[in-house]
């Protein structure tokens, strides 16, 4: 995986420190057995009480300097793998962040956070259980097939057919492994992807007592993610019980024949102990190897889902030099013959052969009914997605040259679902300006005419939002939306039926109060009620995807037929409203 190159250079060092200090673990492991032959077949055969001292203090030793490298080793890989861990979880949220909308939609958002807690911890285990055990559990297994082999060259012709076998069980397991732990994770995606619904719609499910239901959808998903995670651990389970029993049979093997050779006087005691012993290392450090490639397995699958993210080319390129306009064209915006999708080219066009501009300092209203591409529109101008044929452009320029960043920095965007975030009203409002004054900030709510409800809080500005802190009424929400938008001081302004939660005449004086502040500026304001656009500089019709009328309102009023009907069918009451306003 070509992303993790970056933490092979950054942690390589400390890895194989780790490696060091595990090795010597593992010499110490290695040499007890062969000692521990030499005690029985000389010092006890022998009746030599010296020896066997001497010996036993030799092994005292080695255990000594093993333990030394353990606890050191155990440091070091705690260390690293939680660093490379952090990192990889950091970077991963920066690259999720740098995602177009069109990727964040490929991946869908639930598994976006899977992969970004539950892969990566598979991972970071992985790399942990590296450090500890899956280095040392190859060197065991060979330094004891070694060891072995120099100690009986004869009976190691066992350890000859019992090593292959157990090898292929290992690779067997691994085929049998990944595409179902793939599945696995899938199925946790899933189980993410209802809980964040009911989450995000606690109270929806509530008002309409779907509980139930919602339950069931739950219980669905985490049956799912056990019905699958039964089917890995099944399908593996056969593996290490078979790996036990051939080595198993192969100890059996040794102690047979062993005992053949003892008889005949070839071979001593000891040796067939140390060479039990070793047989036993090598069957613990193949189960070792085997779980450690199930983790592998299971980290594989993850590390792939991660690589697919990392992978993700941003599709928006742009020029660098992409200077900003001349003063005249500054808040233009030109769409030409402009088509789009969701899916992309080729898929089912929200928008058709759309053609119109909005001049420096224009408002101009949009106006359709639901589902006719009114936000879909917009959305183009910030470059949240690129029009699959046809050009648009903002201050004289084709957005396909322009850096997204760059180009955000000088619009602001109300969107037509609130967003609001935990903390303090002033916080939520400066993420329209970092460095907003006070003043500044009184400004911006005030023609939102969302400085009386502020002061009228407890802390007013600073009163905190979201989770713990208070909750605002939706109307009171949009405005707060608004000010954000506004102290941004944007060449353009886009309002996506932003005045929806609020009354009328709140409504006029926002827009009264917008027009005092904004002058200059160009503002495309999409509205469900034809009042809020009337008065606009130009009306723009949208039916179904296309563009089916343009103009002010007398002019629309005349000549476009779904202009008409709009009218008609609101004018009853809003007419009254109007007047009232
Ligand atoms: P209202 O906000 O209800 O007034 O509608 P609108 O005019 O803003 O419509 P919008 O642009 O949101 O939707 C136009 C079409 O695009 C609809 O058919 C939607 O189903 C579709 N659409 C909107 N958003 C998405 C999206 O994120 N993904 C996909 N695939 N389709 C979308
Ligand atoms: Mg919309």
């Amino acid at each position: 995986m070509g992303y993790l190159a970056k933490y092979r250079r950054k942690y390589g060092k400390s890895f194989m420190a780790a490696i060091f200090f595990l090795t010597i673990e593992a010499l110490g492991d290695l040499l007890q057995p062969t000692i521990m032959a030499k005690i029985i077949d000389v010092g006890v055969s022998g009746r030599d009480m010296g020896y066997v001292l001497r010996m036993g203090g030799l092994m005292l030793l080695i255990t000594l300097i093993g333990a030394v490298g353990a606890s050191a080793r155990n440091i070091i890989s705690s260390r690293v793998s939680q660093k490379f861990g952090t990192e990889l979880r950091s970077d991963l949220f920066r690259k999720i962040q740098s995602l177009s909308f069109r990727s964040i939609d490929k991946f869908e958002r639930a598994s976006l956070v899977t992969r970004l807690t539950n892969d990566v911890t598979q991972v970071q285990n992985f790399v942990n259980g590296l450090m500890r055990i899956f280095v040392k559990a190859p060197l065991l297994c060979i330094g004891s097939l070694i060891m072995a082999a120099r100690l009986e060259p004869e009976l190691s012709l066992i350890l000859a057919v019992v090593v292959p076998l157990v090898g292929l069980l290992i690779f067997m397991n691994m085929r049998v492994g990944f595409p179902r732990f793939l599945k696995v994770q899938k199925a946790l995606d899933q189980v993410n992807r209802v809980m964040r619904e009911y989450l995000s719609g606690v109270r929806v499910v509530k008002a309409f007592n779907r509980f139930n239901y919602e339950t069931e959808k739950f219980q669905e998903a985490n049956a799912e993610y056990q019905t699958r995670s039964v089917a890995v651990m099944r399908a593996m389970s056969i593996f290490n019980p078979a790996i036990m029993l051939t080595v198993n049979l192969g100890i059996l093997a040794v102690i047979w024949l062993g005992g053949i050779r003892v008889d005949q006087g070839q071979m001593q005691v000891g040796s067939i102990i140390a060479f039990i012993n070793y047989m036993t290392q090598i069957l613990f450090s193949l189960m070792t190897i085997s779980m450690v490639f199930n983790m592998f397995v299971r980290a594989r699958a993850s590390t792939a889902r991660i690589g697919d993210v990392f992978a993700e080319e941003n599709p928006m390129t742009w020029k660098e030099e992409a200077a900003f306009a001349s003063a005249e064209a500054k808040g233009r915006i030109d769409f030409e013959n402009v088509t789009f999708s969701y899916e992309g080219e080729g898929g089912e066009p929200v928008l058709k052969g759309i053609t119109f501009s909005c001049l420096p300092g224009e408002t101009v209203g949009l106006i359709g009914s639901t589902g006719s591409g009114k936000s879909s529109l917009v959305n183009l101008i910030p470059r949240f997605y690129d029009a699959d044929s046809g050009t648009v452009r903002v201050n004289g320029r084709d957005l396909r040259e322009m850096d997204p960043h760059q180009l955000r920095e000088s619009m602001a965007v109300v969107p037509q679902k609130t967003v609001l975030f935990t903390g303090s009203i002033a916080a939520n409002l400066k993420w329209g300006k970092e460095d907003a004054t006070r003043e500044q900030l009184e400004r911006a709510a005030q023609a939102a005419e969302a400085a009386e409800f502020i002061e009228k809080l407890p802390e007013g500005y600073e009163t905190k939002l979201g989770q713990k802190g208070v909750n605002l009424s939706g109307g009171q929400k949009q405005r707060l939306s608004i000010a954000r938008a506004l102290l941004r001081e944007p060449d353009i302004l886009i309002l996506d039926d932003c005045t929806s939660a609020v009354d009328v005449e709140t409504e006029a004086r926002i827009k009264a109060s917008l027009k005092a502040y904004s002058r200059g500026l160009t503002c495309l304001l999409i509205a469900q009620r034809i009042t809020s656009v009337m008065d606009a500089d130009k009306i723009v019709v949208l039916d179904n995807g296309e563009l089916v009328g343009i103009g002010t309102h007398d002019e629309l009023i005349k000549e476009c037929r779904v202009y008409q009907e709009i009218y008609r069918s609101q004018i009853g009451k809003e007419l009254h409203a109007d007047v009232n306003a």
